[in-house]
């Protein structure tokens, strides 16, 4: 416990970090495992002996809805249920129960083999809504990518059963790997343009130490762009608001929208208000950076609200994060980067 923790702010009055950032999204990973290997976040060869936190470490469904209580109350107005694969920890539809109270967004990132189980029960818990991720049409090309025997066919039933469900806008997330599925951008913008539901296409990142990463690897959102626009004419359209990870485009055509995640060569540090929740209970400042506190030893020693939202707050003023912006210092490279898995993105 950190005694000097400043008292948390009345709620309303302004928490930000040492660049004028506040605090308004919550990402909170629920289990480190996932029934895919995808090849750019748990590679198969590398997680074979992978130690996955046992049960007793993850932070329960209680202590997680009072975690979000607390971040809600600093400024919070989103929060993400992400993994590894959310959809794996048991009960979740439960968890989603207890935060619907919070009054705050509530979305979830997932492959999206377990939702025609799971998105009707999860839609009654309150969820808002479901981003799918989705690196293919052509079975050969999301083999290659997610690594498991598994087709596109069984991630767009889950998209049918969440827009069943009313879990929308759904939003499709695809990671392009160059000489892996970059061919995969025209059939799939074409596949969903015109149903409402929005594809974005994330540029590759360095994210862990297992990925084996290069730069070569990265399908630049600009090359995207020319891809796209060589088939459909398209427009940008202006961010809602700062920090927001996609670049939009619309198809002139009025069929809708499309985006570009262009974290390495177009970063979005400036804006970024994420803080993210590990499945054991570890504060993360930035995807890139590790643990700046552990919430579970409090948590289990009796903390009170008040001496938590000290913690927190004390945690994201002294946030210096910028990763992406400083990428390519070697300084930087240096430090011990969490893996994907761990922290859902
Ligand atoms: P929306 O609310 O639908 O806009 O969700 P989102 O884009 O915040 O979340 P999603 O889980 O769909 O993430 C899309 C991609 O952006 C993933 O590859 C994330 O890892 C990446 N991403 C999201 N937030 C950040 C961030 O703060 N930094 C970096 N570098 N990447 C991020
Ligand atoms: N680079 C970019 N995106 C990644 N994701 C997982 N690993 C990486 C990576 N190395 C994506 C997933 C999911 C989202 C949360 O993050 O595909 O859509
Ligand atoms: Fe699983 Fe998502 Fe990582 Fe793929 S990207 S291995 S689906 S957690
Ligand atoms: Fe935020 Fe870190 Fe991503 Fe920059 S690299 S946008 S600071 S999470």
């Amino acid at each position: 416990m950190d005694l000097d923790a400043p008292a948390p702010r009345p709620s309303g009055a302004r928490l930000a970090d040492t660049l004028g950032r506040p605090l308004r999204e919550l990402r909170v990973s629920v289990t480190d495992r996932c029934n895919l290997r995808c090849t750019y976040c748990m590679p198969r060869e590398r997680f074979q002996a992978h130690a996955f936190a046992p049960r007793a470490a993850l932070l329960t469904f209680e202590e997680l809805a009072r975690v979000a209580g607390v971040f809600r109350d600093l400024g919070v107005r989103k929060i993400r249920l992400t993994g590894g694969e959310p959809l794996l920890r048991s009960g979740l539809p439960e968890l989603v129960r207890r935060l619907r109270p919070l009054g705050v967004e509530l979305a979830l990132t997932t492959n999206g083999l377990l939702l025609p189980r799971l998105a009707a029960p999860l839609a009654a818990a309150g969820l808002d809504r479901v981003t799918l991720s989705l690196d293919g049409l052509d079975e050969a090309a999301f083999a290659r990518m997610v690594d498991a025997p598994y087709r596109p066919a069984d991630v767009l039933a889950g998209l049918d059963a969440a827009l069943a469900a009313g879990l929308g806008p759904v939003k499709v997330n695809c990671v392009v790997r160059r000489g892996m599925n970059e061919d995969q951008v025209i059939p799939l913008a074409a596949r969903f343009r015109g149903t409402g539901v929005v594809v974005r296409f994330i540029e590759y990142m360095d994210v862990g130490q297992t990925n084996g990463w290069n730069r070569r690897e990265v399908v630049t959102a600009e090359e995207v762009l020319a891809t796209l626009s060589s088939e459909w004419p398209l427009e940008a359209v202006e961010p809602e608001r700062l920090g927001e990870p996609a670049l939009r485009f619309r198809y002139r055509d009025g069929a809708g929208e499309v985006g570009i995640v262009a974290s390495v060569t177009r970063p979005f540090c400036r804006g970024c208000s994420r803080a993210r929740l590990s499945a054991v209970g570890e504060l993360h400042t930035c995807l890139f950076s590790g643990p700046s506190l552990s919430l579970k030893e409090p948590l289990r020693a009796g903390v009170d609200d008040t001496a938590l939202a000290g913690l927190l707050a004390s945690r994201w003023s002294a946030r210096t994060d910028r990763y992406s912006e400083l990428r390519g210092d070697s300084l930087v490279e240096l430090r011990a980067r969490p893996e994907m898995s761990a922290l859902g993105g």
